[in-house]
């Protein structure tokens, strides 16, 4: 049985990656209004994996006998001054979720809840990828500053992020 405290703070996780997603369709829909199509795309890609983090959170909240318990999602953020800003706080917004991740891990040593340190070594991993993939993207459009056509360049590499089979965040995936 998961602990009261652990229950509570992997309950208030599930709305960090719900809020995940909504902010990173959120920043899509951003790109999209610029026709940066690339960088739309890649973050429908994130949105969906955000979803799946937070089902990863609600399944073993579940398996350890407690009880998820949704909250109010918010939208962080709707517009920003560029595309590197965006970027930016793509970055700043994982580095924030990787210390989510830790506190969590934190708690379940304290509780000596070790039936849930796979899962959180599982994210604190995936938190690596996440901070190299938006710091990594940040520093390449810092470089290409305001030149449209390496910026175009970039949006075409990013739109070959694949999207996981039959996401709802694939266009080309939904019902006709
Ligand atoms: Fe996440
Ligand atoms: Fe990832």
């Amino acid at each position: 049985m998961i602990s009261e405290r652990l229950q509570k703070a992997m309950n208030e996780q599930v709305k960090h990656e719900l809020e995940s997603s909504y902010l990173y369709l959120s920043m899509g829909s951003y790109f999209q209004s610029l026709a940066l199509d690339g960088m739309a795309h890649w973050m429908r890609c994130q949105a969906h994996e955000e979803t799946m983090h937070a089902m990863k959170f609600f399944d073993h909240i579940n398996d350890r006998g407690g009880k998820v318990q949704l909250q109010d999602i918010h939208l962080l953020k709707s517009n920003w001054k560029s595309p590197i800003e965006a970027w930016q706080d793509a970055y700043k917004h994982e580095q924030f979720i990787t210390s989510k991740i830790q506190e969590l891990t934190a708690i379940t040593r304290e509780d000596k809840e070790y039936s849930s340190e796979p899962i959180l070594a599982w994210f604190l991993n995936e938190q690596i990828e996440e901070e190299t993939n938006t710091s990594k993207i940040s520093t390449q459009i810092e470089m290409l500053g305001e030149n449209s056509a390496n910026i175009l360049f970039l949006d075409k590499e990013l739109a070959t992020r694949p999207f996981t089979p039959g996401s709802p965040f694939d266009p080309t995936a939904l019902p006709q």
